[in-house]
């Protein structure tokens, strides 16, 4: 199965595009969780315009569908500005991105996602013109070549990515502020589904909104996306109302599990049980053996599967912990590790 098959599978996909928009939030009000973001970034906010200056530029790294267009999107609303999407594959030449930085407005916010994937060429230019805002070109060729510098207007730059790591430190550097999202706890996603229903004009109750939260593996993107596959259940199997036993019968038939794992999880799981001793195995091997890509074990499954205290990662490589043995209906070898307290939350910093 493709990851793109995946009902559980945080990137976008085509279905969401068109409720995508609407479910978004707008304000920093309407933003569920992250409260320490939510908080700094209001104060950053407010001292902007208090000053009648941009903000300074802002990284927002974490896995996918925890809402970082999102949040780009209520900044510039915040501050009143226009915004300019576009993303690091998109900006195929330095020339790209100048017209672009020369197109915009004081104050105005670009919006660069996956930004990881800039070419080195582009983010060389990108440097001059997050530091002083302004742009070196080159014109001409050989010898009557010279360089000229243009003035930009005063910008901000919002940068997401999924891969903190994956940037290069100069780039790293010149954001001002960087903010790491987590992934969200049933009560916030049960309050995402709940505006997400009413949204949609959804009847849901409260036992309902919660099997949807606890299966969506802290992403809200999965979250509003199992909420409107139960929609059809409930709505061809039942009076269209949402309730604890169409919830289960509906994310049952789509092989979620109660936490939220689908059938990859639970083959990585499985995998690393029967075929290497419960690890420790390197990420590389992992991908091998389930037939999955290694950048997508990392960037989607395994964040999850640390977040629950399944995985650990070591030096040597992945290993599991007596959790994910149980939650899998197998006992544990004597020699896995995390004991009586595994790692929950655990996460391996980036920076
Ligand atoms: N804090 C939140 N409160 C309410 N809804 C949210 C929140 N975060 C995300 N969402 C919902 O989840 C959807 C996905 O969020 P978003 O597109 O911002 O994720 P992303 O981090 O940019 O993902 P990607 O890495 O794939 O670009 C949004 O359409 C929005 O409806
Ligand atoms: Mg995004």
């Amino acid at each position: 199965m493709s990851e793109f098959d995946r009902l559980m599978s945080a990137s976008v996909r085509t279905e969401d595009s068109d409720t995508e928009g609407t479910l978004r939030p707008k304000q920093l009000k309407e933003y569920v969780g992250q409260e320490q973001i939510k908080h700094n970034l209001s104060v950053y906010i407010e001292a902007a315009l208090g000053r009648h200056d941009a903000l300074d530029h802002i990284l927002l790294y974490g896995p996918p569908g925890l809402g970082k267009t999102t949040l780009a999107c209520i900044v510039a609303a915040e501050m009143g500005q226009n915004i300019r999407i576009t993303s690091g594959p998109a900006i195929d030449r330095p020339g790209d991105l100048a017209s672009i930085l020369t197109n915009l407005n004081q104050g105005d916010i670009l919006f660069i996602d996956e930004i990881h994937r800039l070419s080195r060429a582009v983010e060389e230019v990108l440097y001059s013109a997050m530091e002083d805002y302004a742009l070196d070109i080159m014109i001409g060729k050989g010898p009557t070549a010279r360089s000229l510098r243009l003035d930009l207007p005063k910008f901000t730059l919002i940068g997401a990515t999924t891969r903190a790591g994956m940037l290069s430190a100069p780039l790293r550097d010149r954001f001002g502020i960087t903010f790491r999202l987590e992934m969200y706890n049933t009560d916030e996603l049960a309050s995402i589904v709940a505006r997400s229903a009413k949204i949609l004009n959804v009847q849901c109750d409260r036992e309902g909104l919660y099997e949807i939260a606890s299966r969506s593996r802290g992403t809200p993107r999965i979250a509003n996306r199992m909420l409107k596959r139960v929609r059809d259940f409930a709505q061809v199997k039942g009076d269209g109302h949402i309730d604890l036993r169409i919830a289960q019968e509906a994310l049952n038939q789509l092989n979620v599990d109660e936490l939220g794992l689908d059938r990859v999880d639970r083959n990585v799981l499985l995998t690393m049980i029967d075929k290497f001793g419960g690890g420790p195995v390197g990420l590389d091997t992992l991908a091998a053996s389930t037939g999955e890509d290694a950048g997508t074990i990392e960037d989607v499954y395994e964040p999850y599967l640390l977040q629950l205290g399944f995985i650990m990662r070591t030096s040597r490589g992945r290993v599991l912990t007596p959790a994910a043995y149980a939650h899998m209906g197998r006992t544990a070898p004597e020699s896995a590790q995390g004991g009586e307290n595994p790692p929950a939350m655990q996460q391996t910093t980036l920076f």
